[in-house]
């Protein structure tokens, strides 16, 4: 049977698919949610770059899988699709976007990168990101998420977050990627994701014509851990027509 690897965003950990794991296993799937590098118990890779980040989430994967990359998870299985076509079997794309920064979020990223190293704690990070990663419906009805999410982002480590940053600042644009891919493809976002909103998903949708779109009410940018059961029942179901 197919695994799934579940790539998560920034600046968090694999903890992200906690929900994902606990439903999709007990329905008899292998899941692997690699940490990727310098997040959650991984190493801060050696190189800024979107291969090197890419090259971590692949080294315990081993076979073809179907990869769901959430955001920056999203940008590393673009990557992972330049780099190495042959073990995606299935991509599912997750409030996420094709385009390369403009000049101004490129230096906006360098900046942050800058100041959480010299800041040497990632509390201000999460106080700025929180508000953009999280849904109006979240921040307003679910504290228990938002504290969880907070503790992801303060649990960083400054090291992981600029070289992160660095990366996705030097990452390319996708969309011939995406033209290239054939395989099976799903674009997932949520409804109130202000990060990806919905003029980012109809530009994968048109580079994969093959690829249905799912929008996830009630979800910010963080959709797994925001609206989970509904993300959970969204692979499930691609699980099941992909194998
Ligand atoms: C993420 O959630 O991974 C980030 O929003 C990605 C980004 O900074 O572009």
């Amino acid at each position: 049977m197919t695994h799934l690897v579940l790539l998560h965003a920034f600046p968090v950990n694999r903890h992200l698919w906690d929900d994902q794991v606990e439903y999709l296993t007990k329905a008899g799937r292998r899941v692997l949610t690699p940490d990727v590098a310098g997040f959650g118990d991984s190493q801060v890779p050696q190189e800024a770059t979107m291969t090197a980040l890419a090259e971590s989430v692949l080294s315990p994967v081993g076979q073809p899988s179907v990869f769901a990359g959430l955001s920056m998870g999203g940008y590393i299985l673009m990557e992972i699709l330049r780099l190495h076509p042959e073990m995606v079997s299935g991509a599912v794309f997750m409030d996420t976007k094709a385009s390369a920064d403009t000049e101004e979020a490129r230096a906006q990223r360098l900046q942050v990168a800058d100041a959480v190293l010299a800041a040497g704690q990632t509390r201000d990070l999460a106080d700025a990101m929180l508000p953009k990663l999280l849904g109006e419906t979240t921040r307003s009805q679910n504290a228990p998420v938002v504290d969880r999410v907070r503790g992801w982002i303060e649990a960083a480590r400054p090291e992981a977050v600029a070289t992160a940053q660095r990366a996705m600042a030097d990452r390319p644009d996708s969309v011939h990627t995406l033209r290239r891919y054939e395989g099976p493809a799903l674009v997932v976002w949520g409804s109130e994701d202000t990060i990806s909103p919905a003029a980012d998903q109809r530009v994968m949708l048109d580079a994969m014509p093959q690829a249905v779109g799912r929008e996830i009410p009630e979800s910010g940018h963080l959709s797994a851990v925001e609206q989970p059961s509904a993300v959970n029942d969204v692979l499930l179901e691609v699980l099941s027509d992909w194998q």
